[in-house]
């Protein structure tokens, strides 16, 4: 027999861990929700069948094995039928300042993109005709079936002096990239970085926006910090003129670069900005492995996800009873 204080003392640690259990399912509950609003994922399809449909994820790690894009699908032919896509992964998803820079594989030539596979599924941003071979991703048509959608742009500023009290009103970057991408991104600086928040507008390099105002102007391939995911998201900021960049100097995917601005060149807003975007820019999941799971294995995950949000679900109506 148990002597009565070990008995009791047990009683009280099995209460104790009763309610940490409490406190964490509720905890869950509400992280759930959180989960809900702070996550995107939306689809990447690489021919008009759902067979050949993929899921883009903010937060993924990517990677995997390298798919190939179908050709001739119910004579739907995909622009880029025939090049292979994914397995870049969050590892490798920072570029240079070049257009074309980040790909970590297809890269046979320099002087263009023309041709390349897409290593992070996602296509290149293009800066229109006539730029490192860009043209192939570029006009209305094109745009409209690109993954993530339109291209699109918008600023990333912030007026929090109190968490940013060195940070210049001047510091206003611009993010380059498809709507969804953009969309999450400024949502995601907005809670991270504090960014002020601010709707994307059509991206349009090739009018020439010189009149405009800053707030409105479009950016430039000389104005661009980063390249993210295979050149296909971008940073850029209207202050800094990267000669390397110009096409009057006949750019390649891996010129050099001019040093950045000494505004921004220590700015700890750029680096909340920049280490957010490399960590929750929307990457296209793995695909499938050669080797799959055994059917036993995945009814075996089935019924246990699903036995799993039995009992959260219950677990969370339980909560919120007892909250009534
Ligand atoms: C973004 O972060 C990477 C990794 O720290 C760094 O190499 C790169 O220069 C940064 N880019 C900018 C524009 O600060
Ligand atoms: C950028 O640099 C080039 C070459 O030095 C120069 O011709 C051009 O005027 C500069 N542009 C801006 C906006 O400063």
């Amino acid at each position: 027999m148990y002597p009565h204080h070990l008995l009791s003392q047990s009683f009280v640690v099995l209460v104790v861990l009763g309610l940490i259990g409490f406190v964490q399912a509720g905890d869950g509950c509400s992280k759930a929700n959180a989960i809900r609003v702070n996550a995107l994922r939306f689809r990447l399809s690489v021919s008009p069948s759902t067979t050949d449909s993929s899921t883009v994820s903010s937060w993924s790690k990517g990677g995997g094995p390298r798919g190939m894009i179908p050709i001739n699908v119910a004579n739907l032919t995909n622009p880029f039928s025939g090049r292979e896509y994914a397995s870049g992964s969050r590892d490798n998803i920072l570029g240079t300042r070049a257009y074309g820079s980040g790909y970590p594989y297809g890269v046979s030539d320099v002087t263009t993109i023309k041709g390349r596979p897409f290593p992070h599924s996602m296509w290149p941003i293009s800066w229109g005709p006539g730029y490192l071979g860009g043209e192939e991703y570029w006009g209305d048509d094109i745009d409209l079936i690109r993954p993530g959608g339109m291209l699109g742009v918008v600023n990333v500023s912030t007026k929090d002096t109190t968490k940013w009290p060195n940070v210049s009103s001047e510091e206003v970057y611009t993010m380059i990239g498809d709507k969804e991408s953009l969309t999450f991104m400024i949502a995601d600086l907005v809670r991270i970085c504090h960014a002020t928040p601010g709707w994307p507008r059509a991206f349009d390099p090739v009018t020439n926006s010189s009149s405009s105002s800053p707030s409105s102007a479009q950016p430039k391939p000389q104005n661009v910090i980063q390249y993210y995911r295979s050149s296909s998201f971008a940073l850029s900021y209207s202050g800094y003129n990267n000669t390397f960049a110009l096409p009057s100097s006949n750019p390649t995917t891996n010129h050099d670069s001019d040093p950045l601005p000494g505004l921004i060149v220590n700015s700890a807003f750029l680096s909340c900005v920049n280490d957010t975007i490399r960590a929750s820019l929307p990457l296209m999941d793995s695909l499938p492995g050669k080797k799959g799971l055994s059917k036993g294995a995945i009814a075996g995950i089935v019924i246990g996800s699903v036995l799993g949000a039995i009992i959260v679900s219950f677990w969370c109506w339980a909560i919120y009873i007892g909250k009534k």
